[in-house]
């Protein structure tokens, strides 16, 4: 028996405690906090971003900058807060300038969000731009013509809608995001159903 080898099962308290220490790639040695993730330990709906900007290093909480605030409104729109659903990223700490996460960024970070997901059970998962959706979907996803789409993903529905960002970046895009929240809303419901 390997006396080092912890083989309780994976807990929130474990997953946070280890998360924190985690320098795991380059991006652990410029964050001011890390942003592990936030909302409902055991929702239905798992939305996933693509790594903390500014205020979300600042504050250590995913969505909290202007993007969030759009999120939020998002939500709102659709009946939900963070309080029903789970919001994480890709990756947990800040790449500098905001830029994308590189690729081995993202593969060093995922066993996080894997773990997240399999403490979490959710039933249904959103991610938010293109990053999540190459990582999860396909490599080749692409967002302007597939946002709104339904995906079988390990098992669970799916679908990536535009990342809020992006809605700052270019409202016109906010039409179709407000379809694809719809499509979500159908979705919810089906669950009860
Ligand atoms: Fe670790 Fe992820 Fe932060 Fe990299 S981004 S140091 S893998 S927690
Ligand atoms: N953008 C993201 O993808 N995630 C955040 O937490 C904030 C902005």
């Amino acid at each position: 028996m390997d006396f080092f080898k912890d083989d309780t099962p994976d807990s929130w308290e474990k997953l946070r405690a280890e998360c924190a220490r985690c320098s795991a790639c380059q991006l652990g040695a410029t964050r001011r906090n890390l942003v592990f993730g936030v909302g409902n330990e055991t929702a239905d709906v798992m939305f996933i971003g693509e790594g903390p900007g500014e205020q979300e290093d600042i504050q250590g909480e995913p969505f909290v900058g202007p993007a969030g605030k759009l999120l939020d409104v998002m939500l709102e729109l659709i009946d939900l807060d963070r309080t029903q659903v789970y919001i994480a990223n890709i990756v947990k700490c800040r790449p500098p300038r905001n830029r994308d996460p590189l690729p081995d960024e993202q593969a060093a970070c995922m066993g996080w969000l894997t773990r997240q997901i399999d403490l979490v059970q959710p039933k249904l998962l959103v991610f938010l731009g293109r990053i999540a959706a190459q990582v999860f979907i396909k490599p080749d996803f692409r967002i302007t013509r597939e946002h709104g789409q339904w995906f079988d993903v390990d098992g669970r529905r799916a679908m990536a809608i535009y990342h809020p960002s992006a809605l700052l970046r270019d409202p016109s895009k906010r039409p179709e995001t407000f379809v694809d929240l719809k499509s979500l809303q159908r979705e919810i419901k089906n669950l009860y159903d």
